[in-house]
């Protein structure tokens, strides 16, 4: 019997041979689970820790009417903590959504120092909370069962979830980029309900892609996520696993966004570096124009 999350042995297999020849000729073509996706994309700019308050407002208001005629996608940023108040407050109304950054691992206010429940980043205007992001993984110590608790806590607060997984290099040059995703997403989610799944939001983010300059390619992102999909679909359904948004990050710019978003399964971005300035942000946002 299959566990969960495992990814079908066949895929694997395939996942294998192409890693081997990663640098040489990637897939061209992987199998979308549907033609008619109904999914709207999300392109979401994570400000990780830079600006102050002032440069946060700043950079939100003048994001604001860049992206203001952008229906195609949800736009979402997410502020320091720090930032994120005002930046709601000041976007108040208008097309542009906030997230956290990160959440604390348990739902109930507390005797914790340092941590910012999810309902506290929804007080404060958030709608959405960046969950098991590499860094937080790398330098913080983060696992998947803290990562786990923390999803559960976003959910019961009313956040959507975008739950960050990803390789490292070493791990994508053994071929075990599969096992570990895969590993990042039954424990990340594992205990979940069908239903709960409906605001999770998963990250492709490779972490060699990650402030790098050089991002996965499209055939690269695209077979993790179709592979990130079938995952769903064998253990949710095809329905539940056709309505999950799937955002890849990693350099994500303004010259390789219109290749990335063409990926069937690709249905988003989440930005890093090029989310700091509006005008960079914003044609990221725009690259149907
Ligand atoms: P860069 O876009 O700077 O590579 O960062 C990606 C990222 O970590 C987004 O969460």
């Amino acid at each position: 019997m299959r566990g969960l999350w495992q990814f079908p042995t066949n895929l694997l297999a395939r996942n294998r041979e192409r890693s081997e020849a990663l640098d040489s000729s990637a897939p061209k073509t992987i199998r979308p689970i549907t033609n008619t996706p109904m999914r709207k994309p999300v392109i979401a700019g994570n400000w990780k820790m830079y600006k102050t308050v002032g440069d946060s407002v700043a950079t939100a208001l003048s994001l604001k009417p860049l992206v203001a005629n952008a229906n195609h996608c949800e736009v979402v940023i997410a502020p320091v903590f720090t930032a994120l108040k005002s930046v709601a407050d000041r976007l108040e109304g208008s097309n542009i959504k906030i997230a956290g950054q990160d959440c604390a691992p348990v739902a109930e206010e507390g005797a914790q120092t340092g941590e910012v429940a999810a309902f506290q980043l929804r007080d404060a205007g958030a709608t959405y909370v960046i969950i098991g992001h590499s860094e937080r993984r790398q330098f913080h110590g983060e696992t998947d069962p803290v990562i786990r608790q923390k999803v559960e806590a976003a959910l019961a607060s009313g956040l959507q979830v975008i739950l960050c997984v990803g390789e490292s290099l070493e791990q994508r040059h053994r071929g075990i980029e599969v096992q570990v995703v895969a590993s990042q997403l039954r424990g990340g989610l594992g205990g979940l309900t069908a239903s709960d799944l409906d605001r999770i939001i998963v990250a492709y983010e490779p972490i060699w892609a990650i402030g790098t300059g050089t991002a996965a390619t499209p055939e690269q992102a695209q077979e993790m996520h179709g592979l990130i999909r079938r995952a769903f679909a064998e253990k949710i359904s095809e329905a539940g696993a056709d309505q999950l948004r799937i955002l890849y990050g990693g350099s994500v710019k303004a010259d390789n966004i219109k290749s990335l978003m063409s990926g069937p399964d690709i249905d988003g971005v989440l930005v890093g570096g090029a989310s700091l300035s509006a005008e960079s942000f914003a044609q990221i946002v725009n690259y149907k124009e």
